[in-house]
């Protein structure tokens, strides 16, 4: 192979990112859920979120949990979701129960391109449904966002993001039965 095709085919390098984009939050209405959203992106594997309307609370309530917890995961409040998703540089998975069933989608969503994944909280815009690569059902039946992503990231990351380990200044020790916890730092 020619050097010149060699590197037109160079796909980026350096560990892919996967980032949640909350589509809809309304502060009063949806914090709890959002907040959800944002720990189970953090937990299942996800290095940030994004929401569409500004959240100081919410903003202060997710870095809390961070400097406790570990991280690192991102947080940012009041974006434009139209350039969130239109700047991307990766692939673009719209979670919906419209979509796609995801067993059949799966086996075609890249592994190392940088991953945006958006969720709804109310409608979610049409365009929305036009600019995502893929639009994913996690079954064809309404339930809620932070179920959907959980099972996403668990399927498309194969556990991994459920290993991953958090360098926190708290950590539960897994056991059996009872509660412990080391501290550190
Ligand atoms: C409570 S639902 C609201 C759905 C809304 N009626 C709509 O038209 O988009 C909130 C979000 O949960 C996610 N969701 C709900 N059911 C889903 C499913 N079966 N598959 C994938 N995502 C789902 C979607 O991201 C959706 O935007």
């Amino acid at each position: 192979m020619r050097t010149a095709d060699r590197r037109k085919r160079t796909v980026k390098a350096g560990p892919q990112t996967i980032s949640v984009l909350r589509l809809g939050h309304r502060p009063a209405r949806d914090k709890r859920v959002t907040t959800h959203v944002a720990l189970t992106a953090r937990a299942f594997g996800g290095g940030a979120i994004f929401v569409s309307m500004k959240d100081v609370r919410l903003e202060a309530t997710l870095r809390a949990l961070v400097e406790k917890f570990g991280g690192p995961f991102q947080v940012r409040t009041g974006v434009r979701w139209q350039e969130v998703v239109r700047s991307w540089r990766g692939t673009i998975v719209h979670l919906t129960m419209y979509g796609e069933a995801i067993d059949d989608v799966l086996p075609r969503i890249p592994t190392g391109r940088d991953l945006l994944i958006v969720v709804g909280a109310e409608k979610v815009p049409r365009a929305m449904y036009d600019l995502a690569t893929f639009n994913v059902a996690v079954g064809n039946q309404p339930h809620s966002e932070v179920a959907a992503l959980a099972v996403f990231l668990d399927r498309y990351l194969k556990g991994r993001g459920l290993r991953r380990s958090f360098d926190g200044r708290i950590r539960v020790v897994p056991m059996a039965h009872g509660k412990v916890v080391e501290t550190s730092k």
